[in-house]
């Protein structure tokens, strides 16, 4: 987050990029035009409402006019009306307008940026995604709303009063528009100060969020390293800091409004005096002095308005920058113009041609180097290998959430970089190494599998994966919350509900990444179970961890460094391939002791 604030600062004084709401402020064009009418109306009753005060001041009070006092304050009372009314509806269908265009927008941004491909997400930080999401569009909201409509009704009070001034008394004018500079410069100037400030009051509020959600995301972490005074202490320094701050900030806007306060009565004292003396010529009427007042006053009004929302305007420019940049990135990951079509009935067949990949945040380094395979439809595969050999990536490579540096892989005879991510996606059923369980009760966790899916199919599927019972024995059953990331699961069970999860979603192809923590024997046992139902009649690729899954391969594809050492079964392998035997004898710990049974068994 804070690696991109600079630049944007820097052009912070553009408001240019607020152009880029044009498009969403479009499609409400009805809308657009009852706010500026109201605007207008009430505008145009606000500016009228001075000359309706000279005339009672200059006639309202003279003996021979007295039977018109009532007719002038009629009047005046009918302007209020106006400008009450009208004022509501401006306001109304300006913050309206300001709430839907930045539901819009957050809408758009969460559809564009779920769609965002791997490599986005290993550059971005959640966090600033999320702010993007809510700080953002918050900015804009105010912007767009409470600040849109005070900006129009201010700049059309502006300009409408220094014309009526003019039109009002030219004399006075000179005198206003001489000392005006002596006015607005300082306001501007401590504004710009204020503002800095309030920016950086909000970066440090920032900082100490962000390290407050990071600390409070890997809380256990924390705490089981006794880390907490340490982190409490980070945390209360960004706090100081920003109290620090705001303080600053706070002295600043105290002698900001002195300064403005001052300058603005003191000036207009002082054109009011000199208006004094023009009424005590003769020069003027009382009237005409009184007029002049109040649109010196709107006049100084809107300008303190103007000023104040500038501030606004700009870090809403600067939030709209930021969004649009979110908004115009395109995934690598995406379908080409002309997606190729995988044929209607599924094979399984899978087949890496010399693929290599190297993850884009580690060039030098390839993570699959030259790999090929041929897989046919409804083999049993199994990919063995050390940690950090390339097996889930693989998995990455065939969902396609990266695609390879060199070489092909097809699905069904399909090159998948050729086809629409989705349809390849849609082939592929996953079980991922680290399970992930959504804060949704079971049944819902389930169905993400497949989201039309009947009640009795979710059971069935829950069955299948012998989750079923556990699911039975939680105190609401399918209805049962499962807590954030499916916290109040144990380990064997998360695992059981994206088995029935894959199970549900049927795919032709299934990609299982064993987890390499050790069940307890009857979560292994019950696992293995649901996984042998899962592989029948379909092709799988199991990164294995445990023995009964390489047993139970068709073949096994030994992987060290991203490179294909072995292909056979276990029996040929444990004779003749020296990492394999290693790894079943270190991995697979009691391998030994059941090699009689191995052998009877492959
Ligand atoms: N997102 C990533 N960005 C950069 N490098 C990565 C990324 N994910 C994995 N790697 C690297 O790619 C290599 C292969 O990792 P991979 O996750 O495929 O290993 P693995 O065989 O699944 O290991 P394990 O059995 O521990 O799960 C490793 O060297 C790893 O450090
Ligand atoms: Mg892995």
């Amino acid at each position: 987050m804070t690696d991109t604030k600079p630049e944007h600062r820097e052009k912070g004084s553009s408001v240019r990029p607020l152009r880029m709401l044009l498009p969403f402020v479009a499609p409400y064009k009805g809308t657009v035009v009852l706010a500026i009418g109201a605007l207008l109306i009430s505008s145009a009753a606000l500016l009228a409402m001075p000359m309706a005060v000279r005339n009672v001041i200059d006639h309202g009070f003279s003996v021979e006019n007295a039977a018109n006092v009532d007719r002038y304050f009629f009047v005046l009372l009918l302007f209020s009306l106006v400008i009450g009314f009208f004022g509501a509806a401006r306001s109304y269908f300006v913050n309206w307008l300001g709430e839907r265009v930045v539901a819009d927008i957050r809408d758009q941004v969460f559809q564009h940026v779920i769609k965002m491909d791997a490599e986005f997400f290993e550059v971005t930080k959640t966090g600033e995604v999320l702010s993007r999401l809510t700080t953002d569009t918050t900015l804009i909201q105010s912007i767009s709303g409470v600040g849109l409509s005070i900006v129009l009704r201010s700049s059309i009070q502006f300009v409408g009063s220094l014309f009526l001034l003019a039109y009002t008394n030219l004399k006075l004018m000179g005198i206003l528009l001489l000392i005006f500079p002596f006015v607005v410069t300082p306001v501007i100037l401590l504004g710009r100060w204020l503002r800095q400030l309030s920016r950086e009051t909000q970066d440090r509020v920032a900082d100490a969020s962000g390290h407050a959600s990071e600390v409070l995301n890997a809380v256990e972490v924390v705490q089981a390293f006794t880390a907490e005074v340490l982190e409490s202490e980070r945390f209360g320094k960004a706090i100081a800091s920003s109290f620090r701050t705001a303080v600053k900030r706070t002295k600043v806007r105290a002698l900001f409004s002195t300064v403005a306060t001052t300058c603005v009565f003191g000036s207009l004292i002082f054109v009011l005096w000199v208006g004094a003396q023009g009424v005590l010529a003769g020069e003027i009427t009382g009237g005409e002095l009184g007029q002049f007042v109040l649109y010196s006053m709107f006049v100084a009004v809107s300008a303190g308005m103007l000023t104040e929302m500038w501030g606004e305007v700009q870090r809403a420019a600067g939030a709209m920058e930021r969004l649009s940049v979110l908004l115009t990135l395109t995934p690598t990951i995406r379908a080409p113009a002309d997606p190729a079509e995988f044929p209607e009935q599924s094979v399984g067949s899978i087949c890496f041609e010399s693929v290599s990949f190297s993850y884009p945040s580690r060039p030098d380094l390839l993570a699959v180097d030259e790999f090929s395979l041929d897989i046919a439809p409804g083999e049993n595969i199994a990919f063995v290998g050390p940690s950090g050999a390339g097996k889930s990536t693989l998995f990455q490579l065939l969902l396609r959430f990266f695609n390879p540096t060199s070489g092909r892989i097809l699905i069904d005879g399909v090159d998948i970089t050729l086809a629409a991510p989705e349809d390849v996606r849609k082939r592929l059923g996953i079980v991922p190494q680290e399970t992930i369980v959504f804060g949704a009760n079971a049944a819902e966790n389930i169905r993400f599998g497949r989201p039309d899916a009947a009640d009795e199919q979710v059971m069935a599927a829950a069955r299948a994966a012998s989750a079923h019972e556990f699911i039975e024995q939680l105190e609401n059953g399918y209805d049962t919350f499962l807590g954030e990331k499916g916290a109040r699961l144990s380990g064997g069970q998360k695992q059981r509900i994206a088995i029935a999860r894959a199970i549900l979603k049927d795919p032709p192809i299934l990609l299982l990444d064993e987890a390499t923590s050790s069940l307890d024997a009857e979560n292994e046992r019950l696992v293995q179970a649901a996984l042998e139902f899962l592989q029948k009649d379909r092709t799988t690729i199991v990164v294995a961890h445990r023995l009964a899954t390489v047993l139970h391969a068709d073949r096994i594809v030994v992987i060290d460094q991203g490179q294909i050492l072995d292909v056979g079964r276990h029996a040929e392998l444990i004779e003749r391939n020296s990492m394999y035997s290693r790894m079943v004898r270190l991995q697979f710990g009691n391998a030994h002791n059941e090699e009689p049974q191995l052998k009877s068994a492959v």
